[in-house]
C-alpha cells in the first residue's frame, strides 16, 4: 500500500471513519440540482468538503459540497451532495477520489446521478433516465496512470458497469410509484460549453440517447473497483438544435428542481429495494 493515493485515502480515511462511524452500504452522488435527496436522511452527519483532507472542493453554484451520513429507509447511506468536474480543472484522478473512499469505507453500491440533455426524442426534459451504457467521449480516462493494483486491474473489463440487476430493481420501483423511467446510452463530453447542433447530431449516429459532463469518471473508477453502480440522470432539457431554443444553466436547473421530489422519491424507494 506505498501508492501515495493510498496514502493520501489512509488518512482521508482515518477522518471521515471518526466523524461517521458507522460504515456505509450505500454511495450516492447528488448532482445538479438532485441535493433535496439529502434532506430525507435520518440522522445526518454533515462533513462539509472542505474540511475533508484531500477532497476536492466544487466551484459550480448549485452544487453544495458537503458530505452526508445517515440512514434512509433503514440502509446506511453515505452522501455527495454535489460533486466536481472536469471542466473546473480538476484531474479525472481527483474527482474520483471520493469513489476510491467510499470503497475503503466498506461502500459495496454506488448510485449516481446527474443532470443530462435528451438527444432521443423519446426523452422530454422532466424525464428521468437509466444509464444502460455509456461512450467516453471527455477525452481522458480516470485510470491512466500507473494502475492502483489495491484497488483494481490495470484492464478492467467494462461490458456491464451499470448493473443489469438495479436497472431491474429502477424499472420496476418507477413502475410501483408511477413514475415512466426511461433508459438509454449517456454520452459524457468535458465542457463546460454546452453541444453544438452539428455536436449532438454526430452524437445521435453514434448511439447515444443523452449528453452530459459527469458521470463517466465515476463510473469507470466504481467499475475498476468492483462496485454494483447504478445511474440515473435528470433530463432537464433537450440536447443543443433538438428544439428551436437556446440552453441554459438557469433552465437545467429550473427543470432539476421541478422533478426533484419524483426523483428523490424514486431514489429513496430503489435504496429500500436494493
Ligand atoms: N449538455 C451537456 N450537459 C448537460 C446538458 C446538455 O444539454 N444538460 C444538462 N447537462
Amino acid at each position: 500500500m506505498d501508492n501515495p493515493v493510498n496514502i493520501r485515502l489512509d488518512e482521508t480515511l482515518s477522518f471521515v471513519r471518526r466523524r461517521l462511524p458507522d460504515k456505509p452500504e450505500i454511495a450516492v452522488v447528488l448532482g445538479s440540482g438532485l441535493g433535496p435527496l439529502a434532506e430525507m436522511i435520518e440522522t445526518p452527519i454533515r462533513i462539509p468538503y472542505g474540511e475533508i483532507p484531500h477532497f476536492p472542493v466544487s466551484t459550480v453554484s448549485g452544487h453544495a459540497g458537503e458530505l452526508i451520513g445517515g440512514l434512509l429507509k433503514g440502509r446506511r447511506l453515505i452522501c455527495m451532495n454535489g460533486r466536481v468536474h472536469f471542466y473546473e480543472g480538476y484531474a479525472l484522478a481527483d474527482i474520483t477520489y471520493p469513489i476510491k473512499l467510499f470503497k475503503r469505507l466498506g461502500v459495496e453500491t454506488l448510485i449516481l446521478t446527474n443532470a443530462v440533455g435528451g438527444i432521443n426524442t423519446r426523452l422530454a426534459a422532466g424525464d428521468l433516465m437509466v444509464i444502460v451504457d455509456h461512450i467516453n467521449l471527455m477525452g481522458s480516462n480516470p485510470l491512466i496512470g500507473e494502475n492502483n493494483d489495491a484497488l483494481g486491474p490495470r484492464f478492467p473489463d467494462m461490458s456491464e458497469v451499470y448493473s443489469r440487476r438495479l436497472q431491474e430493481v429502477a424499472l420496476k420501483t418507477g413502475q410501483e410509484i408511477g413514475i415512466d423511467l426511461k433508459t438509454g446510452v449517456y454520452a459524457a463530453l468535458s465542457g463546460p460549453s454546452y453541444e453544438t447542433p452539428a455536436e449532438i447530431r454526430m452524437l445521435s449516429i453514434l448511439g447515444a440517447d443523452a449528453v452530459g459532463m459527469s458521470v463517466v469518471p465515476e463510473a469507470i473508477i466504481g467499475n475498476h473497483m468492483g462496485l454494483e453502480l447504478l445511474a440515473i440522470s435528470c433530463v432537464t432539457n433537450a440536447a443543443a438544435g433538438i428544439l428551436d431554443q437556446k440552453l441554459s444553466h438557469e433552465d437545467v436547473k429550473a427543470t432539476a428542481a421541478r422533478i426533484k421530489d419524483d426523483f428523490s422519491r424514486l431514489i429513496s424507494r430503489i435504496i429500500e429495494q436494493i
